[in-house]
C-alpha cells in the first residue's frame, strides 16, 4: 500500500520515541511485521533529555516526559547508515524554528524514507508554541518540505482547541500527509512524598485512555483536510486499528502497547488485522473511512 509517496506492507506503523532508536531495533520492527518505523525525534544538537523519573504509569495509560532524548543528527546519520531493513524508516525530526527544520530535513532526507515533525510535544515549550500556532506550523511544514525530497508528514497535538485548523495549515504548508494525536497534557502527584511524579512536572499521557480523542481528532481532521491522515493514540488491539480506520485513517501508529506487551504484538495485530480483511474481502485500503464517509 501507498500512504503520502511511503510505500508499506500493511498500515502498521511503530510510533516515534519508543523503538526507532537504533539499527538493531529497526531490523527487530521489521521481522515483527511492521509497515514502518518512526524514529525517536533527532535535533541538530545531542540532547540528554530529562533526568529521572520520565515515566510514570497511571490508569489506563502512561505519562512520559522524556526531554526529547537524541543522540543528533552527525551520530544519527551513522546509525542510519548501519541499518539493513528494507521496510520504510520515517525520520522524526524537532527543531526551535523553521530553519533549523529545515536544516534537519535537508540532511536526513537522503537517509530515509520520509520525515515526521514533531509539531506536538506537549512539554517541549518551544515545540508546542509552534504546534499550536497555524502560521508556524505553515511555515515549518513549507521550510521542510522544501528543503527535502521525501514525503514530510506533520504530527499534531491534540492540545488545541481545533485540531482541524492545525491540520489545514499543516496542508497549505505542503505536507503529504498529517499524524494524529501525539500524547495529551498531563501529570501526576506523589501524595505520601507530596511532589509530582515525573521530574519534569509535567509530561504527555498516551495509551488506552487517549484512544477516543485520537479516533474524534482523525474523525474531524478527515472532514478538513485532502491528505491522508495516520492514526495514534491507545491502539493496543486489531479492533482499535480497524475503529481509526473506520474514522478516516489511512495508516496508524503503535506506541505504548509495545511496552506492555512486546514487539511481537505488530504480528498478532497484524495477523488478526488480516483475518479481519479476509472476513470482509476488502483489501487495508478498503477499511479506510468506511464509517467516516457515512457522515459527510
Ligand atoms: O519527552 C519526549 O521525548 C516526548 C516527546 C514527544 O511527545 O513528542
Amino acid at each position: 500500500m501507498d500512504v503520502a509517496g511511503i510505500r508499506m506492507d500493511n498500515p502498521l506503523m511503530v510510533c516515534s520515541g519508543v523503538l526507532g532508536i537504533s539499527a538493531g531495533l529497526f531490523s527487530r520492527i521489521e521481522a515483527a511485521h511492521a509497515g514502518a518505523v518512526v524514529t525517536k525525534s533527532i535535533s541538530l544538537v545531542p540532547n540528554e533529555g530529562y533526568d529521572n523519573p520520565t515515566v510514570t504509569g497511571v490508569a489506563s495509560g502512561v505519562i512520559n516526559a522524556m526531554g526529547l532524548p537524541n543522540p543528533g543528527v552527525d551520530a544519527f546519520i551513522e546509525e542510519l547508515g548501519r541499518s539493513e531493513v528494507t521496510m520504510p524508516i520515517v525520520v522524526s525530526i524537532y527543531g526551535n524554528d523553521e530553519n533549523e527544520f529545515a536544516e534537519l530535513a535537508q540532511r536526513l532526507s537522503p537517509h530515509c524514507s520520509a520525515l515526521e515533525l514533531n509539531l506536538s510535544c506537549p512539554h517541549a515549550g518551544g515545540l508546542l508554541a509552534i504546534g499550536q500556532d497555524p502560521d508556524l506550523v505553515e511555515r515549518v511544514v513549507r521550510a521542510a518540505k522544501e528543503a527535502s525530497n521525501v514525503p514530510v508528514l506533520a504530527k499534531l497535538t491534540p492540545n488545541v482547541a481545533d485540531i482541524t485548523k492545525i491540520g489545514l495549515a499543516a496542508q497549505e504548508g505542503g505536507a503529504d500527509a498529517v499524524c494524529a494525536i501525539n500524547t495529551v497534557k498531563a501529570m501526576a502527584i506523589d501524595i505520601y512524598q507530596e511532589h509530582p511524579i515525573l521530574s519534569n512536572i509535567g509530561g504527555g499521557l498516551s495509551g488506552p485512555a487517549i484512544k477516543p480523542i485520537g479516533v474524534r481528532a482523525v474523525w474531524d481532521l478527515a472532514g478538513a483536510v485532502d491528505i491522508p491522515i495516520i492514526g495514534i493514540g491507545g491502539i493496543a488491539s486489531w479492533e482499535d486499528v480497524v475503529e481509526y480506520l473506520y474514522s478516516g485513517a489511512s495508516a496508524v501508529q503503535m506506541g505504548t502497547a509495545l511496552g506492555m506487551y512486546d514487539i511481537d504484538h505488530i504480528t498478532r495485530i497484524k495477523d488478526e488485522l488480516d483475518l479481519f480483511c479476509s472476513s470482509k474481502e476488502l483489501d487495508y485500503e478498503g477499511l479506510c473511512g468506511i464509517v467516516r464517509k457515512r457522515y459527510p
